[in-house]
């Protein structure tokens, strides 16, 4: 009875420790905001400069130029390029999740959307 009871003192004693770093990691990590923070889906971004912010999060699957790669369609040709801004702004920030194109509507603000949408918009046509 005794070894069970000290076991199991030692078992609820490691998990209490591991949790307890655990948690300081996760605070001390989220206090000097790191990008590891689980509570924020992804760093801040405090550019609003819509040329800027394509090139960090989008130009890795539609293209530097916006004109598409693979799965990936042109932001600058075709029907999306037919959008207004607004239009534009909408479907960058609920995204397509199951067809791969990810939601910004949490890691970009408004603001930060919108330069997205009226960046497209003025380089649209531009080869
Ligand atoms: C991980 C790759 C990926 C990233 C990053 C990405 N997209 Fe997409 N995007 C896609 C794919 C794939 C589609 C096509 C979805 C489909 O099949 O309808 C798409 C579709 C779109 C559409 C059309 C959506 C619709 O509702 O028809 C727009 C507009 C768009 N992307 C803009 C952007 C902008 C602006 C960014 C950056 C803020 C961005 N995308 C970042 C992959 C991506």
């Amino acid at each position: 009875v005794s070894d069970a009871g000290a076991l199991r003192t030692w078992v609820i004693a490691f998990v209490a420790l591991a949790g307890a770093l655990l948690g300081a990691f996760v605070g001390v990590g989220c206090a000097l905001k790191a990008n590891a923070c689980p509570f924020r889906s992804s760093p801040r971004q405090t550019s609003t400069d819509g040329a800027t912010l394509f090139l960090a999060n989008c130009a890795a699957c539609h293209g530097r130029d916006a004109a598409g790669m693979r799965d990936a369609p042109s932001l600058v040709s075709g029907d999306l390029a037919a959008l207004d801004p607004a239009s534009l702004a909408a479907k960058i920030a609920r995204g397509k999740p199951l067809a791969g194109m990810p939601a910004f509507r949490r890691s970009l603000t408004p603001e930060q959307i919108d330069a997205v949408a009226r960046y497209l918009v003025s380089v649209r046509g531009s080869p």
